[in-house]
């Protein structure tokens, strides 16, 4: 019996390599990207791109592993996901509101150790955020969030 078990998990194993969700990596050119709108320095540009860029762009650097199921679909779930809550590829063509939204949480998230996602901290060492890159994202979306949410009243103004 085991034996059999055993038999039917490896050909699941060997069938569900067949499958693999369509990877996130865009070649299409990115008008909307955050960087392009606002102002990103460098130093938050290098953290967002070691530790957030792969759940919050269309493009995902990908690691070995992707290539083996089910490892294909818990990181692709994880991707859209992120990319759904948060896209700074689009991040211009949310509203103001949903900007300067979307910015405060990522205060939130950085405050409450929420991001990166564990799994991702667990084999990702270098998106293990210090002291430092934290207090370097915070600032930088606080003053990102006052600047959108001072455009925004402009804009009802007129
Ligand atoms: C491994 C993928 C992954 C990485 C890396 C990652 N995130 Fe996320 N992020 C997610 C997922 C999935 C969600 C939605 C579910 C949740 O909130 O847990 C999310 C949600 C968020 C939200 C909430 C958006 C909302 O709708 O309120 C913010 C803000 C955020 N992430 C910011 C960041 C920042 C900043 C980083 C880098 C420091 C980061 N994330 C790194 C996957 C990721």
């Amino acid at each position: 019996m085991a034996k059999k078990i055993l038999m039917l998990l490896v050909i699941v194993f060997i069938a569900i390599q067949f499958f693999h969700p369509v990877k996130n990596i865009s070649s299409a050119p990115t008008p909307n990207a955050i960087a392009l709108h606002y102002e990103v320095p460098h130093d938050v540009q290098t953290i967002l791109k070691v530790a957030c860029n792969d759940c919050h762009t269309n493009n995902t650097r990908y690691p070995w592993y992707n290539k083996i199921q089910p490892t294909t679909w818990y990181l692709a779930k994880h991707v859209n996901d992120g990319k759904r809550h948060l896209n700074f590829d689009e991040f211009a063509g949310y509203t103001l509101k949903k900007q300067a939204h979307k910015i405060d949480e990522v205060v939130k998230e950085i405050k409450n150790d929420g991001m990166p996602l564990t799994s991702y901290n667990l084999i990702h060492s270098d998106a293990r955020l210090t002291v430092d890159q934290k207090n370097v994202l915070i600032k930088w979306a606080e003053n990102l969030s006052k600047e959108i949410k001072t455009k925004n009243t402009t804009a009802l103004a007129k």
